[in-house]
Order: C-alpha cells, then structure tokens, then sequence
C-alpha cells in the first residue's frame, strides 16, 4: 500500500489573482511530488474595506491605493475570514502568499497571522517575534515589469480599467501583473521548499516539522516588487 504523502497548505489572499496564480502552480509541484495538497483563500471581510475590494476593477484607483497607505504603515489589522480547512488541518508545510501593499504584507495576511488560526497552524518554534509559531523555511518574491515608475503607473492603470494597456496618462507602460518567468519561479520556489519537507531520496514520512514559506513579512523596496 503506498504511503501518504506529507501534507501541504497554500493558504493566500489575493485580490487581482497574481498570489494565486503563483499558488496553483506550487500545488502542480507538490501535487506531483506525492503531497496531499490544500489550497485556501483568505477572505478580507473588514466592513471599513469591503467596499472598495469587493469590487474590480476599483472604482478610484489612485484614491483607493493611497486609502492603505496609512493602515499599512501603521500595520493595522482588520476583520477576515478564515476557510474551516485551516482550523481543521494538520501540516506538514504551510505557504502563505500575500501581494504587497505599501512596501509589506497586505493587511489581510497580516491579519491572519495575528490571528488564534495562525497561533494554532503555526504552533511550533517561535517565529515572527513571537507572535507566531512556525519554522521559517523560504521565502519568494515576485516582480512585475518596469522601474518604480512605470510598474506603479501600469498598476495603477490595470487596477482602475481591469486591462493591460500600453499607455497610461501618456505614458508608455509595461505590462501589469507578474511576467510569464514566474511560473518557472514558482516552480523552482515550490521544488526548494518540497526538498526540505521531504528530500526525494528519503522517506516523506520523516518530515515533520512545520514550515512557512511565503512572499510575506519582507519589506518591498519598489513598485515592481524588486525582489530576486
Ligand atoms: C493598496 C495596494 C498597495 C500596493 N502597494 C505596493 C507596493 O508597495 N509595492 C509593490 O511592488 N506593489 C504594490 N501593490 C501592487 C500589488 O502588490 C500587486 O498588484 C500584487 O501582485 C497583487 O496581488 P494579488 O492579485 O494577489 O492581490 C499594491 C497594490 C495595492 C492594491
């Protein structure tokens, strides 16, 4: 009888889809590497937001992106809901994905990890300044095209429209949202942290411990998201 493969969560927020976009191409890797895979959304359920992210594309771009600025750098928490599937769960990986707002983890995932949710999945070595448990294991950015400027421009323009366009305010704009390489990247992202669950030479079984490997927690320094 074969064995159960060690166990994985891909738990995101996401608002356009480009943090799950990168999460269904890891659960591919884990997936064909023998890992039983669980994806879930986190949900931003705060009623000071909910307006402006229930809906896109937004109705006031610039207005609305600049609304953040404050509670990011404040780093506030706000009101989300949480899958059962994650209070349910045992793991032997967990992957949060979160885009970057203002230069750091989006208030939804900041608020999951302030959460009891996070404490229980996360129960473990001390991580996070205490906050949360968990192993620290790996983490991954990932960058849109073009120099602060034009990526932010482009942003701006995709997140107002809901279109990849080639001019915003007169100015030439790359394209929004991740460039195709990330798929590679993610891939290459999903088959590191497999590796340290479960080395392909040795049994899955001996993994054990609890892992978080994400995009989050890590100060961006540029609109286009300027990490490796
Ligand atoms: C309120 C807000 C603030 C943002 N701040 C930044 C930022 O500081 N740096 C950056 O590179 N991108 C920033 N972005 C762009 C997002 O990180 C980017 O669109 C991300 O890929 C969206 O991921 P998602 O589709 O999973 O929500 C911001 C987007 C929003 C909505």
């Amino acid at each position: 009888m074969s064995r159960p493969g060690p166990r994985v969560l891909l738990l995101s927020y996401s608002y356009t889809g480009q943090s799950a976009r990168v999460a269904g191409v890891m659960a591919g890797v884990f997936r064909a590497r023998g890992f039983e895979v669980q994806s879930a959304a986190i949900e931003f359920t705060d009623p000071r937001y909910t307006k402006l992210f229930s809906r896109f594309p937004l109705r006031h771009a610039y207005l609305d992106v600049f609304r953040m600025l404050v509670p990011q750098l404040r780093r506030a928490t706000g009101e989300i809901h949480v899958p059962e599937i994650v209070a349910e769960g045992e793991y032997d990986l967990v992957c949060l994905g979160s885009p970057t707002w203002w230069l750091t983890t989006s208030m939804p995932v900041r608020s999951f990890l302030h959460s009891d949710d996070a404490a229980r999945l996360l129960a473990g070595t001390r991580w996070l300044g205490g906050d949360a448990g968990g192993v620290w294991q790996d983490g991954a950015h990932f960058t849109f095209a073009g120099g602060q400027l034009r990526s932010f421009l482009a942003l701006v323009s995709y997140l107002a429209s809901g279109e990849t366009r080639k001019r915003h305010l007169g100015v030439r704009i790359p394209p929004s949202n991740l460039r195709p390489v990330f798929e590679e990247q993610a891939r290459s992202f999903a088959r590191r942290l497999a590796e340290g669950v479960a080395p392909t030479s040795s049994d899955p079984r001996d993994a054990s411990a609890v892992t978080v490997g994400d995009a989050q927690g890590t100060r961006q320094s540029s609109w286009d998201h300027g990490g490796k």
